[in-house]
């Protein structure tokens, strides 16, 4: 039996995304196999296909031709040998990094994320990506406290909107960067929006919260932002990025500013947020705060902004979407049996 994954031919636009045919294999000792359900369209997969990932070129960068997809949920569809902690039909999320925009994908058994099989795929699959970085960020870098005034650069995007609705439930004071016609979003949260072409949110901040702010979440990662977002931090406030940088040279002197701000004595912090630790160290505060992610969409407190849903093989157009800037939230492929319940037309 074959199955179709939607392939990087070379670096470029949505046009190098090809439908290609490969045949389903066994998983391998420690693997499993697992039927996609639902990929995000995440913007490091736009990045890494387009070549202007912080590693392309590096050694460590995606290397053409790939499968973008950076989060997945799916079910586990076989099992290879002396993998113990899932089971077949099992409904599993995966941190792929690469490979979700596929019928199915190969994963190590020890690195799949349990999913409560009541959650619909389409509103669980940000919680793999875009609500883990943001729900992070708040709880483990910035410790945030409810009362605390914030400010979230990037406010509009599949994590800003994640890191409105876990502020407003965390009961912060927020504000946010944002083009003018995504406002009403960040209004819908509570938050005040400051629009980024026609506004300079340091001298709006400093009007409004003239005491500073307690933490700033950055998803530019921009140093003019850095340095902006640094000088209107209270003492003891603290700033977390999480942006990926525009390559190599922007991160050594955003790495200088970072070591300048955390060495000198200045009553401020600034850290920086990246998902790396959870493949190189401990996984179990991921699993930890998944879990806490998944019960908040349980209860309803948690309600992913999704502006489109299109079949998995139809990845290409998705990104064309993603990238136009139009989007508010997020951007989400669907297996066909998940898209025709939702009225629409699955072409294979
Ligand atoms: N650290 C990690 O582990 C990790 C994981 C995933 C993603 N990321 C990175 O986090 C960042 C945000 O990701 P995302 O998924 O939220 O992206 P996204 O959904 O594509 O959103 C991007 C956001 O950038 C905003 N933006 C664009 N130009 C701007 C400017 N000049 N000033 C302020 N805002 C601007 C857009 O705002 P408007 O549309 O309102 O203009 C939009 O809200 C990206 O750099 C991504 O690569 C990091």
């Amino acid at each position: 039996m074959n199955y179709k994954s939607i392939v990087a031919t070379k670096t470029g636009g949505p046009e190098v995304l090809q439908i290609v045919e490969k045949e389903l294999r066994e998983p391998g000792a420690g693997e499993a196999r697992i039927k996609v359900l639902a990929a995000s369209v995440c913007r490091p997969d736009i990045t890494a296909r387009r070549g202007e990932a912080l590693y392309s070129g590096t050694p460590l960068g995606q290397k053409t031709p790939f499968v973008p997809g950076y989060s997945v949920i799916g079910t586990v569809d076989a099992i290879g040998a002396r993998v113990s902690d899932v089971t077949v039909g099992d409904r599993v999320g995966v941190l792929a990094v690469a490979g979700g925009y596929a019928e199915y994908l190969y994963w190590r058994g020890d690195r799949l994320i349990p999913v409560p099989a009541t959650l619909d795929p389409a509103q669980a699959v940000p919680l793999i990506l875009n609500y883990i970085v943001a729900y992070q960020t708040l709880h483990r870098s910035a410790r945030i406290q409810a009362g605390e005034t914030v400010l979230i650069i990037g406010a509009s995007g599949g994590i800003g909107t994640a890191l409105l609705q876990l502020g407003q439930l965390a009961g912060l004071k927020m504000y946010g960067v944002a083009s003018k016609s995504k406002h009403h979003i960040l209004t819908g949260y509570g938050a005040t929006p400051i629009d980024y072409r026609t506004q300079d949110f340091v001298e709006v901040i400093r009007q409004a919260e003239p005491d500073g702010l307690d933490v700033v979440l950055d998803g530019m990662m921009r140093l003019d932002y850095i340095r902006g977002s640094l000088s209107l931090l209270r003492h003891g406030g603290r700033l977390v990025s999480f942006g990926e940088p525009a390559g190599l040279a922007a991160l050594w002197r955003i790495l200088m500013t970072f070591v300048a701000v955390n060495v000198l004595p200045n009553g401020k912090s600034f850290k920086l947020y990246g998902t790396s630790s959870y493949f190189l160290g401990n996984k179990q505060p991921y699993l930890e705060d998944w879990a806490t992610l998944f019960r908040l969409l349980e209860e309803g407190k948690i309600k992913p902004v999704i502006e489109a849903k299109f079949p998995l093989l139809e990845a290409a157009q998705a990104n064309a979407l993603l990238e136009s800037g139009t989007v508010t939230g997020n951007v989400v492929l669907l297996a066909p049996e998940f898209f025709r319940a939702i009225g629409g037309e699955y072409v294979t």
